[in-house]
């Protein structure tokens, strides 16, 4: 009876050490057999009740030692298969293929404009000056002239948080005046580029959302004069040296007095096109002389000191240079118009 026994462990034994699975399934199949929960070699351990007492050492230590080889020969044919599959694997591998193209960003053109801008102005002693888009009504309306019943503060253009009547998204760059003044004395010189949101309804040529770019200039002495003679070299060196500028009275409540700037047409050099309506020209930014109220509402004596400011879209200036006709592809995001930027400019 027990040899019987043995025997048939023995059999097992050598099924295992001749077994060669080779594929997956194989494997799984040796696994089932040998290895897993259910393997044959699990009912002969309860066979050890029925070997005769002097022999039961030696067949404990058989089938433990079966149940051994069975788990070493398990791993050791796993990993010969992984290792013939990553083989595979490096196999397919061309080492000679293309890489994959690395895709370049480009700039955005409202960017490129901006940029152009601000760097025109630092070239003359103007400094960047960054300030927040969430804006409180005294820095974006009061500090600068624009009384409570200016239509500009209607809810219907000007975004107000919700559950507030003070505190907004800046309608217009000209709130980092407010900002810059009330933290600074003259000499003030900055240029500040920035989003600015209007409740307007989106279209083609508008949008609730924009850029625009704002300089102030504060000191001693600071005349009509010179802003003309800077806004002339910004009209120059942004759009050609021939170019020429035009101011025409106008009204805005922080300037005293205020103008409109017109450029002659830089698309057509002033023959007439269709972007400046066959005038010759095109107008580019609102500026003025820092009405006195301004400079005392954020502590600047204006006794003593006098002052220019200016602003202007971006949008449509982009618009204009790169031939875009509308204004919602700005805002879109979609990679197929934003690469042809790229060296546009
Ligand atoms: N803040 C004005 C606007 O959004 C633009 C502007 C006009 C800014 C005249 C100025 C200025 O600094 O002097 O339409």
């Amino acid at each position: 009876m027990s040899a019987e026994i043995f025997d048939k462990v023995k059999n097992i034994q050598a099924e295992i050490k001749s077994a060669s699975p080779d594929t997956a399934e194989a494997l799984e199949q040796f696994r089932i057999r040998f290895v897993g929960a259910k393997n044959i070699l699990k009912p002969l351990f309860g066979e050890i009740r029925n070997i005769e007492n002097e022999r039961k050492k030696e067949f404990g230590q058989l089938v433990n030692q079966v149940k051994q080889d069975a788990e070493t020969k398990f791993n050791q044919l796993k990993a010969q298969l992984e290792e013939k599959a990553e083989e595979a694997d490096a196999g397919q591998l061309d080492l000679t293929a293309p890489g994959e193209p690395l895709q370049l960003g480009a700039r955005h053109p409202v960017s490129i404009v901006m940029n152009r801008i601000v760097k025109i102005f630092e070239r003359i002693g103007f400094v960047v000056a960054e300030e927040r888009e969430i804006e409180d009504d005294w820095h974006n309306f009061t500090a600068m002239n624009t009384p409570e019943d200016h239509p500009a503060r209607d809810m219907q253009d000007t975004y107000y948080l919700q559950n507030s009547t003070s505190m907004l998204l800046r309608t217009h760059t000209s709130s980092v005046q407010a900002r810059t003044m009330v933290e600074q004395q003259p000499p003030i010189r900055i240029i500040a580029p920035g989003r600015v949101y209007r409740n307007e309804t989106i279209s083609a040529r508008s949008h609730c959302q924009f850029h625009q770019v704002e300089g102030l200039y504060v000191d001693k002495n600071v005349s009509f004069a010179d802003l003309k003679q800077t806004l002339l070299y910004f009209a120059r060196e942004m759009y050609g040296p021939d170019t020429k500028i035009r101011l025409r009275p106008s009204y805005f409540p922080f300037t005293e007095p205020s103008a409109e700037m017109d450029v002659s047409c830089f698309i057509c050099n002033a023959e007439g096109c269709n972007v400046c309506k066959y005038t010759g020209w095109v107008e580019v930014l609102g500026c003025g002389m820092v009405d006195p109220a301004v400079l005392a509402n954020c502590g600047i004596d204006p006794e003593e000191y006098t002052g220019f400011a200016f602003g202007m879209g971006i949008e449509r200036q982009a618009m204009m240079l790169y031939k875009i006709n509308d204004i919602r592809l700005l805002f879109e995001n979609d990679v197929r118009f934003l690469n042809q930027f790229t060296s546009a400019y």
